[in-house]
């Protein structure tokens, strides 16, 4: 088992930005501890974005939860491929113990095994018609060598290459076609921060709820190619870019990835639906913000590789 559950930020004016997600975006407060602020959604992660105040902003971590056999197959991997990592013990609300690893462009990915879940909230879009996302779906990269790194996390975390577009390679670690891919940008950087919603009306109710907050989306709304999924990016007041999705359509073991000359579009259209227009550059520069930092010393992951 492994499955994509959270993102830890850094950046200043944490406080802020934590109420923007809970009254504009619509996750649910999950608490704070001292000035880091945890964000939920309907499902049953116990948060699915930590915001720590900070002088920068940076991306922490992304942390998946994962079974123990998977961490000890992450773990030697890892190990033998010399990548920087250390064990680890969350603080972070669910707990859990794992590894933190540092992949070659920076990017650093926490795993845990025996993090806890907690009760899902139910019925607030029946009940009140409230924006809230369910949970993360993925949270994409951009990278120096997007085909590297695709590779990468193939060899070291047991990942899968969905898709590769002119633009992307989709990287999937369960059924669903993507829970992170890697942006050919030529830089390394947070790319974007995508919530699942419960459906596609729930996706328009939230784009209707920034409209009312006084947001347009930076792309969308359109449904994507690789993933089949309908989209809303915005990018929010404290930096990232943040979408709105619908799930991303689950695959099989033995789906066939794609190539670039697979995912073409008529002329002038970036979308199956032809609706959407993109800000290209207002979107890169809020790429470029988030950077990766590492803030551990790496150390032997001999203990867990043998487990
Ligand atoms: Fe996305």
């Amino acid at each position: 088992m492994m499955k994509l559950r959270s993102i830890e930020l850094a950046l200043p004016g944490a406080a802020a930005a934590a109420r923007f997600m809970v009254d504009v975006w619509g996750c649910a407060d999950a608490g704070h501890n001292g000035e880091t602020y945890y964000l939920r959604g309907s499902g049953a992660y116990p948060y699915l974005v930590a915001i720590s105040e900070n002088a920068d902003s940076f991306v922490r971590s992304t942390t998946f939860v994962c079974s123990p056999e998977r961490l000890a197959d992450v773990a030697r991997a890892v190990a033998a491929k010399g990548l920087n990592a250390r064990p680890v013990v969350s603080h972070d609300p669910g707990g859990g113990a794992g590894i933190v690893v540092e992949l070659t462009e920076g990017e650093v990915l926490r795993f845990l095994v025996g993090s806890t879940e907690v009760a899902p909230i139910a019925g607030h879009a029946k009940a009140t018609r409230r924006v809230m996302p369910v949970k993360l779906t993925h949270v994409v990269f951009n990278s120096a060598d997007a085909e590297a790194s695709g590779h990468l996390v193939e060899d070291v975390l047991g990942f899968r290459v969905s898709d590769r577009t002119k633009g992307m390679v989709f990287v999937r670690c369960n059924e669903a076609h993507h829970s992170t891919a890697f942006a050919r940008a030529g830089f390394a950087s947070l790319n974007h921060i995508a919530f699942e919603m419960d459906d596609l009306d729930a996706v328009m109710r939230g784009i209707g709820n920034m409209r009312d907050h006084g947001f347009a989306p930076a792309w969308g709304p359109g449904r994507h190619g690789p993933g089949d999924n309908v989209y809303a990016y915005y990018i929010a007041p404290f930096g990232p870019v943040i979408e709105y999705s619908t799930a991303v359509e689950k695959v099989s073991a033995d789906y066939q990835a794609g190539e670039p000359d697979d995912w073409t579009w008529p002329d002038k259209r970036i979308d199956q639906w032809g609706t959407s227009d993109k800000d290209f550059a207002g979107l890169r520069a809020a790429e470029e913000k988030f950077r990766f930092r590492r803030e551990w010393e790496p150390a032997p992951l001999t203990d867990l590789a043998g487990a």
